[in-house]
């Protein structure tokens, strides 16, 4: 009765809800994009719901994204919703644990490290991990994996080969596995629900996250001792020689952490993500002999190793990740606290510094309006891609960590937008490319069952248990 008698004019429609504190926490977490496309048919594209007593109000379409993930640094945090989770994870002074223009500078870092010669360096070692991967990943000539499990543990090979470093990469064999196991459970949807609870992992998240930070730090203090000149392209060295605005170099402590950061940002989107395409793959083999074909037509039909600028010509290679991340965005939800009040342009809402907004770009790439037969998986719809007609703006900005495109007004936006854009885009174009492509050269695909649906229950939505895919290893196993 509350919620129809006392509606405040300024604020966006709430949706109904019996119990006060669940609200629609649970139909949200089932499944969100059904909870957001349901009311926003009842709403329109501006709507507050409960979700565990906090008031949420989601902006949905490309002016929303735009509203939330362009947000004023004096009116939304991310550090407010997300801090609590990683702290305890990545460890203290970086990402969400420090003030905004800190995060900037270390994201600049990390971006202005992934030089073309550290992209060059990092195709040849992903393509190496995951022909090695491929050749042990079938008993016979032909099997069914698990593949949800299959790509977990190929992603952390491949990034830690590339991106971590060999020392890193090494460990991955022994004790890395258990360590990242332990940390990983502090992004539990329970920490992210309950901060405050004295959950039993934590203590063994606190641990693995010192033992992590304690590797990175000896492996930091034997290159500096050795005396050692930069022999590899990994971003342990890159952060070992950057230096923040004011002069003082990032202190070895905080590049620990940071790599840390980078592993586990890095690891979950990227896994999900090349299981979601190799499931799609199985459902189109003549998309997997097509994109066989691109690789002869354009590499030759020898099939030479994989480069970074050979795989940049295999276009249709990049439209099936593309076309992929449209459907399965990893992060179907963007949070910001509201810190002071935002009016909302072209609307009567004001959202209160009481609540959340939340942007979901993966709900505006399923949009009929912007993809016609949205939920269909086509990679070929891209093939006349001229950009997005609907975004207003290809606006460059500078965040404090190089010109990135401001386009948070636009249908596609995997990667988000604004300030908190994601930094590791092109590392994973260049993982995602290279899995794909060693893995047609390798095998043929086709599906097992019925294809799965989305597993919504952790931060990050993969495919829900069991997701397999048959595999028939090719006669001949060309070379990556
Ligand atoms: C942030 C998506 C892979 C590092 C983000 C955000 C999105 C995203 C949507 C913005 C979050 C927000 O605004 O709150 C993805 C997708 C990936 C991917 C779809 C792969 C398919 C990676 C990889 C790395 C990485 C491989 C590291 C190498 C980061 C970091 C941030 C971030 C550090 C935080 C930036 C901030 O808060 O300012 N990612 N990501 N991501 N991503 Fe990614």
């Amino acid at each position: 009765l509350k919620q129809l008698l006392f509606k405040d004019p300024t604020a966006p429609p709430l949706v109904f809800h019996w119990f006060p504190i669940i609200g629609s926490t649970i139909t949200y977490g089932i499944d969100p994009y059904e909870f957001f496309f349901k009311n926003r048919r009842k709403y329109g594209d501006t709507f507050t719901f409960v979700l565990l007593g906090k008031k949420v109000t989601v902006c949905l379409g490309p002016k929303g994204s735009d509203f939330v993930l362009n947000g004023k640094l004096k009116d939304v945090s991310a550090e407010d919703v997300y801090g609590h989770l990683c702290t305890p994870v990545f460890g203290t002074d970086v990402v969400y644990d420090c003030p905004n223009s800190k995060l900037m500078e270390q994201k600049k870092f990390v971006k202005f490290g992934l030089t073309s010669e550290a992209l060059r360096s990092y195709v040849e070692l992903i393509g190496r991990e995951t022909q090695e991967f491929a050749n042990g990943v079938l008993q016979g000539k032909e099997g069914t994996v698990n593949i949800t499990e299959a790509m977990a543990e190929l992603t952390i090979y491949t990034a830690s080969a590339s991106l971590q470093g060999k020392e890193v990469r090494s460990r991955f064999d022994s004790t890395f596995a258990q360590l990242f196991h332990d940390l990983d459970a502090g992004f539990s949807p329970i920490n992210f629900m309950l901060p405050w609870a004295p959950l039993p992992h934590n203590r063994k998240r606190d641990a693995a996250q010192q033992k992590m930070a304690s590797v990175y730090l000896d492996i930091i203090k034997s290159r500096r001792e050795s005396g050692k000149e930069k022999d590899s392209e990994d971003m342990i060295w890159n952060l070992m020689n950057c230096t923040y605005k004011n002069g003082t170099p990032v202190p070895d402590k905080e590049v620990s952490h940071m790599m840390i950061a980078l592993l586990m940002a890095g690891q979950h989107s990227s896994s999900a993500t090349s299981a979601w395409i190799l499931l799609r793959l199985s459902t189109r083999p003549d998309i997997v002999e097509e994109l066989l074909e691109e690789q002869k037509r354009v590499l030759g039909e020898d099939l030479p190793p994989l480069t970074n600028e050979n795989l940049s010509l295999l276009l249709l290679n990049a439209k099936v990740v593309k076309e992929t991340l449209r459907i399965h965005v990893p992060i179907h939800s963007i949070m910001r606290n509201v810190k002071s009040p935002m009016p909302m342009e072209g609307t009567p809402y004001t959202i209160p510094t009481s609540s959340w907004v939340l942007a979901s770009p993966g709900a505006s790439s399923r949009m009929e309006q912007y993809f016609p037969d949205p939920l269909k998986w086509e990679p070929h719809r891209w093939d006349d891609d001229k950009g997005d007609k609907d975004a207003e703006d290809d606006e460059k900005v500078d965040f404090g960590y190089g010109l990135v495109s401001k386009g948070a007004n636009s249908s596609y936006i995997p990667f988000g937008a604004g300030r908190h854009r994601c930094i590791g885009e092109q590392f994973a174009y260049i993982q995602l490319g290279t899995i794909i492509a060693t893995w047609v050269r390798n095998f043929k695909l086709s599906s097992v069952g019925e294809f799965p649906k989305t597993d919504y229950s952790s931060l990050f939505s993969r495919p829900l248990n069991p997701a397999r895919v048959r595999l028939e290893r090719r006669e001949k196993v060309e070379k990556s």
